[in-house]
């Protein structure tokens, strides 16, 4: 007999059936409860919300699991590339020889953006940043590919509009930065696979010759498949809830990329960086700053530290902590800062505080030091997670759009005033 769960409303008790995933996840199926009873639940933030079902990632926060489409994280980023990873995500899996050939020749193919986005570049400030350079950009590609639009369109037009915006947003990303340097741009070369063709356009200039590094190219690979998709955290639902109207998938990845940018999810690896210099300018030393952090009355959070389903650890940064002494190791780069995070975290992990609140460094805390090391401005570190993270935005979109999933739109508990009558405005 299938599993159930009941519910005391008032007098009233209801059954509710229970939803059990492959991994023996469970969840109470509430959707009948408004009708049953009239109440709604109410959980500010989702904490316990299970908003959908989805067969793209697996996570148990309590045991530090990831895994893309079944295969562990660890095997992905050691074993895979980035647009193998992507190609898994979207169409859920890995890819055979013949499939990956065209996969990546496709995308290659369409890393050109359309010369009259030129002036859109020219057009923003050179102070903009790049996150608003990059989710403008994404949206404008909807008025240059209209055909594209209706998600409910046939599975080729669907499939080329996945196809130009992975290409397309490694070209967006990097000429944002080009133009906020004041450089020329530099256009996509089909010589390069992905990471090194990002990492050229970001870095070739008039004057000299550039030659991407593997040491480099493999470190920003791995980030980005360690990027790639993280189930239903904030700006995946965004996407999905945006794409949910039937909007399209340009629409949808732009709202995504926006909410993305804030300190608390993606943006956290650029504040991470500005909080270690910032503390390394201070030069008062690491107490102060864990008080800070521990002060109900002051703002300031350890960014980096923490995470909404991580509860030990995050099997991202454990990668990602390593693969940062490696490589700047291997480019010979001695970072204090690097010095700095290291002893942020043997302070915060040995203090009562942190552990009574299983806080831990999240994937974000080591990201922004190997995106130093390999010359990206803090800036952009943000547009980094946004270019990982778009085949998992991708994937969750199309697999919303297959299971016909109805809109989003939550409900609410209304605690403004009850009925009152309209006052003029003299004597109000
Ligand atoms: N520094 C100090 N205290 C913290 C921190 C932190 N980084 N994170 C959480 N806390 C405290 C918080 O004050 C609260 O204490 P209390 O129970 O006494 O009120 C407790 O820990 C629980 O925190 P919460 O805010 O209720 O937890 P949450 O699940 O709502 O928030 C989080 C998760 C990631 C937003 C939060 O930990 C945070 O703000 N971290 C810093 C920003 C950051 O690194 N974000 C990147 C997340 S990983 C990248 C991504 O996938 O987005």
């Amino acid at each position: 007999m299938s599993e159930t769960a009941e519910i005391r409303v008032g007098d009233q008790v209801i059954e509710l059936p229970v939803v059990t995933g492959t991994e023996n996840e469970k969840g109470i199926d509430i959707r009948k409860l408004r009708d049953q009873t009239g109440y709604i639940t109410f959980d500010s933030g989702y904490k316990n919300t299970g908003a959908t079902s989805s067969a793209i990632t697996f996570l148990d926060g309590e045991k530090g699991i990831l895994r893309y489409r079944g295969y562990p994280i660890e095997q992905l980023a050691e074993k895979s590339t980035f647009l193998e990873v992507a190609y898994l995500l979207i169409y859920g899996e890995l890819p055979t020889q013949a499939e990956f050939a065209d996969w990546s020749e496709k995308i290659t193919r369409h890393t050109l953006i359309h010369e009259d986005m030129k002036e859109f570049f020219e057009a923003f400030p050179r102070k903009a940043h790049p996150m608003g350079v990059l989710a403008s950009n994404l949206i404008s590609l909807s008025t240059f590919y209209p055909e594209s639009l209706d998600p409910d369109r046939e599975e080729e037009k669907v499939d080329l509009t996945i196809k130009r915006l992975i290409a397309k947003i490694s070209t967006i990303a990097a000429w944002s930065h080009k133009n906020s340097v004041g450089h020329p741009v530099v256009y996509p070369k089909n010589k390069y696979n992905y990471t090194e063709n990002f990492l050229n356009m970001m870095f070739s200039v008039p004057t000299e010759d550039y030659e991407p590094d593997p040491v480099v190219v493999k470190a920003l690979d791995q980030l980005l498949i360690l990027h790639a998709d993280h189930e239903q955290n904030c700006s995946t639902s965004t996407v999905r809830i945006v794409g949910s109207s039937r909007a399209n998938l340009y629409a949808s990845i732009a709202a995504g990329v926006s909410a993305l940018w804030g300190p608390l999810h993606g943006g956290a690896n650029q504040a991470v960086i500005e909080m270690l210099e910032n503390i390394q300018a201070d030069g008062g030393g690491m107490q102060k700053w864990i008080d800070k952090a521990k002060d109900k009355n002051d703002p300031f959070r350890i960014m980096g530290f923490g995470h909404r389903v991580y509860k030990n650890f995050d099997p991202r940064a454990t990668i990602i902590k390593k693969s940062c002494d490696d490589v700047l190791q291997k480019l010979g780069v001695q970072d204090p800062i690097l010095d700095l995070a290291k002893q942020l975290e043997h302070v915060a992990l040995n203090d009562d505080y942190f552990k009574e609140r299983n806080l831990y460094p999240n994937v974000d805390f080591y990201s922004g030091i190997i995106y130093k090391a390999i010359g990206i401005p803090t800036e952009m570190f943000t547009v980094m997670f946004a270019m990982g993270r778009l085949p998992g935005w991708i994937a969750q979109w199309k697999e919303m759009i297959a299971d016909k999933e109805p809109i989003g739109r939550p409900r609410q508990i209304y605690t403004g005033p009850t009925e009152r009558a309209y006052k003029p405005m003299s004597g109000r």
